[in-house]
């Protein structure tokens, strides 16, 4: 089995895609700030914003799947206002370019780039540098695929789990389709072997709802009750957060599902 170089493979949808790989049989290796030790897995300790460690991470690397973020929201699981004016692009950007190019040197057969549905229309500045950073993988001359995902189950739960000091909740009534981690994982692995490139199909969750009863069901199973104020949104608008429905592949776990089975983890401590 050809190796397999993993950013972001310590982070919720690179664990997912990991575990993954090891258990399809590909000789694994996870470029990280902080290399855990664990069994099946090579580990390189390297820095996309500083690009040390990148050369020696990428050796004899075969295929690179890029599933390193640095997204600030995602990270404190809130937004501050702060997240509408700027966001970082050393590792997104500049670590993607370094990647790219250093991967080129390194005489890698396929970039897989994991990247987020309706770029093009989005507004905040954490999606303006992830569509940097995929257009510097559309320019490369290495073969490439780009796999654009929905927002995953765990950010909007944490994105929840940090209102909950407000006793009423605004929330816009527009449809969107998360998709849980292990459904893109699933995805991206089929995608960085199946001998294909270029732009892949997007991946999002198997059901439209609205953010108001994603917010309603995450309430429910938490056993939480606040009030939830649903607040009309104009389609732009909307789009500009992100919020849309994706086209091609659906996943299969629902978010219900999804919150339930969480709900269990927990209560088993
Ligand atoms: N979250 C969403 O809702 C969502 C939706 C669609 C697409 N995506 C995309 O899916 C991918 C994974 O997102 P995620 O939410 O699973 O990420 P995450 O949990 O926030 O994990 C971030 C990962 O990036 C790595 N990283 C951060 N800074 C780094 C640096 N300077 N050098 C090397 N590695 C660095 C971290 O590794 P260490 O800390 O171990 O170094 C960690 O493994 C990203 O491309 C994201 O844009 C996310």
């Amino acid at each position: 089995m050809s190796l397999v170089l993993v950013t972001g493979g310590t982070g919720h949808l690179g664990r997912d895609l990991v575990s993954r790989l090891v258990e399809a049989g590909h000789r694994v290796r996870v470029l990280t700030r902080r290399p855990q030790p664990s069994p099946g897995v090579q580990w390189a300790t390297g820095d996309l914003a500083t690009g040390d460690g990148l050369r020696d991470a990428l050796r004899g690397v075969h295929t690179v799947i890029n599933a390193a973020t640095c997204s600030p929201i995602a990270r404190r699981g809130s937004m501050r206002p702060i997240d509408f004016i700027k966001s970082p692009a050393v590792v997104d950007v500049d670590g993607t370019a370094r990647l790219l190019a250093l991967g080129q040197d390194a005489g890698v057969q396929h970039f897989v780039h994991v990247s987020i549905v309706g770029l093009e229309d989005a507004t905040l500045p954490y999606s303006r540098v992830k569509l940097a950073g995929e257009q510097l993988v559309r320019r490369s001359n290495l073969p490439w695929s780009v796999v654009r995902a929905m927002p995953f189950y765990y950010l909007l739960e944490n994105l929840f789990a940090g209102l909950s000091w407000l006793p009423a909740w605004p929330v816009p009534t527009t449809i969107l389709n998360p998709v849980d981690t292990s459904d893109v994982a699933d995805h991206l692995v089929a995608c960085a072997f199946d001998g294909g490139c270029g732009v892949r199909a997007e991946i999002g969750g198997p059901d439209d709802l609205s953010l108001v009863a994603i917010a309603r069901d995450y309430l429910r199973t938490q056993g939480r009750r606040r009030i939830v104020l649903p607040m009309p949104l104009s389609d732009k608008s909307a789009r500009g957060m992100g919020f849309v429905v994706s086209r091609g592949v659906r996943g299969t776990r629902s978010w219900i599902d999804w919150l339930n089975r969480n709900r269990v983890r927990a209560n088993r401590g």
